[in-house]
């Protein structure tokens, strides 16, 4: 189908969506034909957006075909590389994405980088929908001078660093520091400031990677800092992740009564869940803590503290120029209401000396393939309930198609929401009618390029191999860093 104005796919798409008059018998298209081929669908990225996104394709459409690429030679996004080893809980969403895999109507296309190896614009000539389902792989920056000094690190490769994802096995922090800086006050600063402060033998057990887990056996920070430029009622992390710092093994939390002087009255006015939250804070902060709690805390030997009001300025150089020693902070009061409350700053600043600082302010998409629009602005592809804007059979799911925000929940609600429109529109007859070669003709073009694809049944190999060299250990997996190791543990030449 020829491209045409967003206007008329969507009124169209609403048009033929719309349930037949009262008597009349639904038409052809209105229905999934079982004379067609089986619809083939792409989806790109196989996190939990492509996987929930494919889910909902194959549970909905007894016939469709789903291919998902990947440009790792592993599957599961976030879930293997993000969230934290030691919440091995969330991870069990895997299972359920290997059954995914596992369906003979869809195949895991790992090794492929969509606009790298392959067009957009290939992939639409070769299936009926293509579904970006890519995620935020970069870090949002701070943009302050000082930020490339060493000691600096993203949050986002701090976090792939100790989860193992291979462009960052080399990152080895330097934590021979006293004192940590994390900038940022959402769920991923915590996660790092978990890490960074859990007695190791407690991460032991987990799918940390050993090369991590013995940096932080030397690690010599003893204080970490989670700073904020709003205040106490402004955090973006969660209550379950703060109780969790509150009662961390070995560590004490450090909070300004100040920070919370007249918010007793304020929290009334806030939703239950924020509510909580804050009143959470509020206690650690002004209550003295019971016998237990106080014998415990006395002999914590290391401590966190969140920072509020404090929006980065620069980063500060040791004397040499050659590391980082300090971050100087501006002092910031709120300005406005609500949503809308913003930090200004007071024209103060504070300068905070440490080694370390990683720097937590939020993932970030990239355009993916100039044929596919995207607002740099909001970081996403522009899209209508899923629908890319004014591109019919394109469509995107997860981080890429909403912003770097929300849990995995979130994502599969708005995966299948998008699956849901690619269906809607496969039945109003507003995807390519006709046959569609699929992988056919993306197999050749990548053996074209030299890129060879991995399935399901090879990262199951990989699987087996972490699985058995965690074994020892007592983890559950040791996670392979290296492609060139992994491809040939798969009888590839690297
Ligand atoms: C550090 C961290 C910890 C988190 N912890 C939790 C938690 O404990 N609980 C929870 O519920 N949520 C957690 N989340 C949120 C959760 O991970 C996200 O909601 C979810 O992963 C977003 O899914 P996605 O598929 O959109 O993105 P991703 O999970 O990032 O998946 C995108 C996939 O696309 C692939 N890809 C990228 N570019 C290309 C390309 N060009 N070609 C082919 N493939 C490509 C990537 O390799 C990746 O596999 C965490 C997030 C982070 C950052
Ligand atoms: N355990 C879990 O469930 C878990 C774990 C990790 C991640 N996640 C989820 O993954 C998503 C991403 O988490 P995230 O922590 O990366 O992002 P986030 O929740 O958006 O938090 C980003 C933090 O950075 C601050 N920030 C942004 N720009 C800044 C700047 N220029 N200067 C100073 N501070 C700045 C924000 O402050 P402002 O509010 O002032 O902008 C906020 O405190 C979230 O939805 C999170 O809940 C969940």
């Amino acid at each position: 189908m020829a491209p045409r104005c967003w206007r008329w796919w969507h009124w169209s798409a609403w048009r033929r969506t719309r349930p037949p008059p009262a008597g009349s018998t639904p038409s052809f298209r209105q229905q999934f034909s079982t004379q067609e081929q089986p619809p083939q669908i792409c989806v790109v990225g196989s996190g939990p957006a492509g996987f929930y996104t494919a889910q909902h394709l194959l549970k909905h459409h007894p016939r469709a075909h789903v291919d998902i690429y990947e440009k790792q030679l592993v599957p599961f996004g976030l879930v293997r590389f993000g969230v934290a080893p030691d919440h091995p809980e969330v991870k069990n969403v895997i299972n359920t994405f290997t059954q995914t895999a596992r369906s003979d109507r869809c195949a895991f296309r790992g090794n492929v980088a969509v606009g790298r190896d392959v067009a957009v614009s290939e992939l639409r000539a070769a299936y009926h929908a293509v579904v970006l389902s890519y995620g935020a792989e970069d870090h949002q920056a701070l943009e302050i001078p000082g930020e490339e000094l060493p000691g600096v690190f993203s949050a986002r490769a701090f976090v792939g660093w100790y989860n193992g994802l291979p462009e960052n096995r080399e990152l080895a922090p330097d934590l021979s520091c006293d004192t940590a800086v994390i900038l940022g006050q959402g769920n991923v600063a915590l996660d790092v400031a978990r890490i960074l402060l859990t007695p190791p033998e407690h991460l032991e057990k987990t799918d940390i990677t050993e090369a991590a887990l013995g940096v932080l056996r030397q690690s010599r920070v003893k204080t970490v800092w989670i700073v904020g430029r709003r205040g106490p009622l402004q955090v973006a992390f969660t209550i379950k992740e703060l109780r969790e710092m509150i009662q961390l093994p070995g560590t004490r939390p450090i909070l300004d009564p100040a920070d919370f002087l007249g918010l007793q009255d304020r929290i009334k006015e806030v939703p239950r869940q924020r509510k909580r939250l804050t009143e959470l804070l509020l206690r650690t902060a002004t209550e003295k803590p019971g016998v237990e709690e106080a014998a415990r805390q006395a002999l914590a030997s290391r401590t966190w503290g969140l920072r509020f009001f404090r929006s980065p300025q620069r980063v500060l150089p040791s004397p040499d120029g050659r590391r980082v020693a300090g971050v100087r902070l501006a002092v910031t009061r709120l300005e406005g209401v609500g949503e809308a409350t913003r930090a200004a700053p007071t024209g103060d600043t504070e300068d905070l000396p440490c080694g370390l600082v990683l720097s937590s302010v939020g993932y970030k998409s990239r355009p993916i393939d100039p044929s596919v629009p995207f607002d740099p602005k909001l970081g996403v592809i522009p899209n209508m309930e899923g629908r890319v804007i004014d591109v019919p059979g394109l469509y995107c799911s997860g981080w890429v198609k909403r912003g770097p925000i929300g849990v995995i929940a979130t994502t599969m609600a708005d995966s299948f929401l998008t699956g849901q429109m690619l269906l809607q529109d496969l039945k109003a007859g507003l995807l390519p009618s006709g046959p569609k070669p699929g992988y056919a003709t993306i197999e050749a073009l990548l053996s074209s390029r030299g890129v060879r694809p991995v399935s399901f049944s090879d990262w199951e190999k990989l699987d087996a191999e972490e699985v058995s060299r965690g074994k020892g250990a007592g983890k559950p997996r040791e996670k392979l860093l290296d492609p060139q190791e992994m491809l040939r543990l798969l009888g590839r030449r690297a």
